[in-house]
């Protein structure tokens, strides 16, 4: 059918023609904020998954929801090796500067600003990618003592202050928080939970993969008692044929329901899967109804792209050990499997593989579901690595 008219967006961070199976999550995070913004006690939200269910997407639509409810937000994307003042100093300073706007909170907003310079001036010494225009002096004393913990909790009370000033929350939306160094993400939650005794509106959503559990536990232990991390997985059945469906048939185009479950087979339920294999059904299908001999056929397709893209990008990264080690996982399957049977695939024992295991905990491709186990944060990679490194023999 005309690909011109082909309503699926697969992507990264691409809003779905239909957002389906998130509207709970979006309510009780909108709930929270609207809370905050109250000066009542809620926790916000940690959004954890595997690569491609749709994290970026809520985090966005989360936002958007709270900004039209006239919520600041500071949008921000953790890449790798970036440090967080880095990251948070510029996007900040925008907020910053909304709020300064008007006659009523002038006072606050400006000295959350000046906070702000000291912050960045006294902490650029450290983190050498913090890069701020100024236009107010810093207020000596205030956030610019040079020590993150600290200059943190100064910085977002005053940022607090001004969001309370002017009966708005200012909420930082982090996306990759997996990425944010350990102890500079304990230095975020301390500050954090700093606002949250004193009752000012100031909070994070965040999003990343699911090391983030880990991860924030050990920043700081009280973590769980200032978020709720909320899973986000595969869409169940009926939001998974939603997905395919509804987009499809606001163009008046329908499927049989067999080629809707082909698809349901393939995919797994996967949001960014299930945006891939709608465009490749839509693009082979000559006319509605989508049957299960087009759905058949865009699965290949679809496999042949993902191989080519998705995966490989991935798999791009790697160093040859990486690339072993990740493939011998693909021989026990999907997972998450115990890092012994893992090593012994390998051939060797564990303690010798560690080192590559950790690594690919860094770069992402893997995390531990539980002690002992692993898993790969990228759904169905089990199969590319088989399709890619089909000889398991010459490992
Ligand atoms: N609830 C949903 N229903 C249908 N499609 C969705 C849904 N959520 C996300 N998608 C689609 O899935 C794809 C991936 O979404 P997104 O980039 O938000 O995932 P992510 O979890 O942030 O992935 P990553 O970990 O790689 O950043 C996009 O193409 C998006 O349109
Ligand atoms: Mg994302």
């Amino acid at each position: 059918m005309d690909p011109r008219l082909n309503p699926y967006a697969p992507g990264a961070g691409t809003p779905p023609p239909e957002l389906a199976g998130r509207d709970d999550l979006i309510e009780r995070a909108a709930i929270a904020l609207d809370r905050i913004r109250a000066g009542r006690s809620a926790r916000s939200v940690i959004l954890y998954g595997l690569r491609g269910v749709g994290k970026t997407v809520l985090l966005n639509r989360i936002r958007l929801d709270a900004e039209a409810r006239g919520i600041a937000s500071v949008k921000i994307e953790a890449p790798e090796e970036r440090s967080l003042p880095g990251l948070l100093a510029p996007a900040l300073r925008a907020t910053l500067l909304r709020l300064n706007r008007g006659e009523a909170a002038r006072a606050s907003a400006q000295r959350a600003l000046r906070a702000l310079a000291g912050f960045a001036k006294a902490l650029k010494v450290k983190y050498q990618d913090i890069e701020l225009g100024l236009e107010l002096d810093p207020e000596e004393g205030v956030a610019d003592s040079g020590d993150l913990d600290n200059d943190l909790v100064e910085l977002l009370s005053a940022v607090g202050a001004a969001a309370a000033d002017r009966d708005t929350a200012v909420v930082l939306f982090i996306d990759e928080l997996q990425y944010v160094p350990e102890d500079q993400l304990a230095s975020l939650i301390t500050a954090l939970h700093n606002a949250n005794q004193d009752q000012l509106p100031v909070t994070m959503v965040a999003a990343g993969l699911p090391q983030l559990l880990g991860h924030t536990g050990r920043a700081k232990s009280y973590a769980e008692r200032l978020f709720e991390f909320s899973p986000v997985d595969r869409l169940d059945d009926a939001a998974a044929r939603a997905a395919l469906i509804v987009p499809a048939a606001k163009e008046g185009v329908e499927y049989e329901p067999t080629a809707v479950d082909e698809i349901l087979d393939q995919t797994r339920g996967y949001p960014y899967f299930l945006q891939e294999w709608g465009k490749h059904s839509w693009n082979v299908a000559d006319m509605s109804p989508i049957e299960r001999s087009d759905t058949q056929r865009a699965t290949v397709d679809a496999l042949a792209e993902l191989d080519a893209s998705f995966f490989r990008v991935r798999f791009d990264r790697l160093t040859p050990a990486e690339k072993r080690y990740m493939r011998a996982m693909a021989e026990l399957g999907a997972g998450p499997h115990r890092s012994g049977d893992i090593a012994d695939v390998l051939g060797r024992r564990v303690t010798t593989v560690a080192p590559v295991r950790n690594a690919l905990i860094a770069k992402g491709m893997i995390f531990s579901p539980a002690h002992g186990d692993t898993a790969f944060t990228v759904p169905l990679f089990d199969g590319f690595m088989k399709r890619i490194m089909p000889d398991i023999d010459h490992l």
